[in-house]
């Protein structure tokens, strides 16, 4: 017993110790979030927020890595050679959407604001470096018993972000072994963290039909092959995908979002054009969903007459958070925040590019709750009142911080 007490003990020394020192930078923390939030940029122009972040990389002596991105930048902790390697992954994009708070901070710039909070993100990502980089001097030989790495991703919002980090080497040499990230969560109050196994994000994916039938007039349909009517059959269908083809245990939605065919009353069209997304929550229901609709539309389209052209776009695959790294990471929150503020994650059918890293290596988002009434963080991510407690800050680095030592001790 006595060596589960020593150890427990020294968990909670360190904990504190991660404690102290993220309070120590906290009021410098709170400067940085908001200079971020001030001057926002949307995806792919964050040309002054990656100087930034550059510049405060460089006053804390974090060592940057190579990043032949237009914009988005990374950082290396390097630690014990034979430990494990972690990456921290931050999105630094804002939205085009005029922020509506009368926050003494708020945006300053006209039409552009972080309503879904990536500058706290980032903030996080950076108090994290600095914390871990104090903290090298209380291992052995002044150096973290494995390697963190920082990646400061652009155009989470838009395309490409994700595959631009991973396409510039930076989950190689060292070859990342655990990769974390977090959004703030509105519905969860500031001070808490949800943490869950497998899927938390759906797979985001779009398709276009183009429907070729043969027009004429209205009144003599013997001689044509309606469109519309073929567009219907097919809109009709692609809903029994969801209901008939997907386990109850699994989620996915099929909508068709555009549906346009026709110009007049009395005229039936050559063509029908639809336009719709699909999500889900795995990515084997995500392969059966692209095959079956493509084979659905196809034969139903053909059975009726027509012709048809189908472009299936994959966006997003699933965020599925390895289970592995998820037990950890509960016990990290765990030691954070406490057991009864560590909670079970909802998951979501929004999609999330953080996705492509969990391709690469095995990973965990997770939700760091930043609401807080009193403070008007009520409203949902995009939206113009948008907010954030600041005190998830510092929840946010300390957990990345106790994680990221915890990934680390657990080997790779
Ligand atoms: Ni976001």
């Amino acid at each position: 017993m006595k060596t589960v007490d020593a150890l427990r003990d020294k968990e909670n020394e360190r904990t504190a110790l991660i404690k102290d020192k993220t309070e120590r930078i906290f009021s410098r923390l709170l400067e940085i979030r908001r200079h971020f939030h001030m001057y926002p940029e949307v995806s792919n122009e964050e040309f002054k927020t990656t100087d930034k972040i550059n510049e405060l990389l460089d006053q804390f002596h974090i060592p940057k890595l190579a990043v032949n991105t237009p914009t988005g930048t990374a950082a290396i902790l390097h630690g014990k050679e034979a430990g494990a390697v972690v990456a921290i992954r931050a999105d630094i994009d804002a939205l085009p959407i005029q922020e509506e708070t009368e926050w003494e901070y708020k945006s300053r710039i006209a039409g552009v604001s972080h309503a879904c909070g990536h500058d706290v993100h980032t903030t996080v990502a950076l108090g994290a470096a600095i914390v871990l980089k104090q903290m090298a001097d209380q291992f052995p030989d002044g150096q973290l018993p494995g390697t963190v790495k920082f990646l400061f991703q652009p155009a989470e919002e838009a395309d490409g972000g994700a595959e631009s980090m991973i396409q510039q080497g930076l989950l190689e040499n060292p070859r990342v072994n655990a990769v974390i990230g977090l959004h703030n969560y509105p519905d969860l109050p500031a001070g808490t963290i949800g943490i869950k196994d497998g899927f938390l994000m759906a797979s985001v994916d779009e398709f276009q039909i183009i429907i070729k039938g043969v027009g004429g007039h209205a009144a003599i349909p013997e001689k044509t092959i309606d469109p519309i009517v073929i567009g219907s059959a097919v809109v009709q269908l692609l809903q029994t995908i969801a209901s008939r083809a997907v386990s109850p245990k699994e989620s996915a939605v099929v909508t068709i979002g555009q549906f346009h065919a026709g110009t007049a009353n009395n005229v039936i069209p050559d063509t029908a054009f639809l336009e719709g997304t699909v999500r889900t929550s795995s990515r084997e229901v995500r392969d059966r969903i692209e095959r079956l609709l493509i084979q659905m539309v196809s034969n139903t389209v053909a059975g009726m007459g027509g012709e048809v052209e189908i472009e299936y776009k994959r966006l997003l695959p699933p965020v599925m958070n390895d289970s592995r790294v998820a037990s950890i990471l509960r016990k990290s929150a765990e030691k954070v925040v406490g057991t009864d503020n560590a909670v079970e994650a909802e998951p979501t059918m929004g999609g999330e590019d953080f996705s492509f890293f969990q391709l690469e290596a095995p990973g965990c988002y997770f939700w760091l709750g930043s609401g807080n009434e009193e403070k008007g963080a009520i409203y949902d991510w995009h939206h113009p009142k948008f907010m954030v407690d600041e005190e998830a800050i510092k929840t946010g680095v300390m957990m990345m911080v106790q994680a990221a030592l915890d990934l680390i001790e657990n080997g790779r």
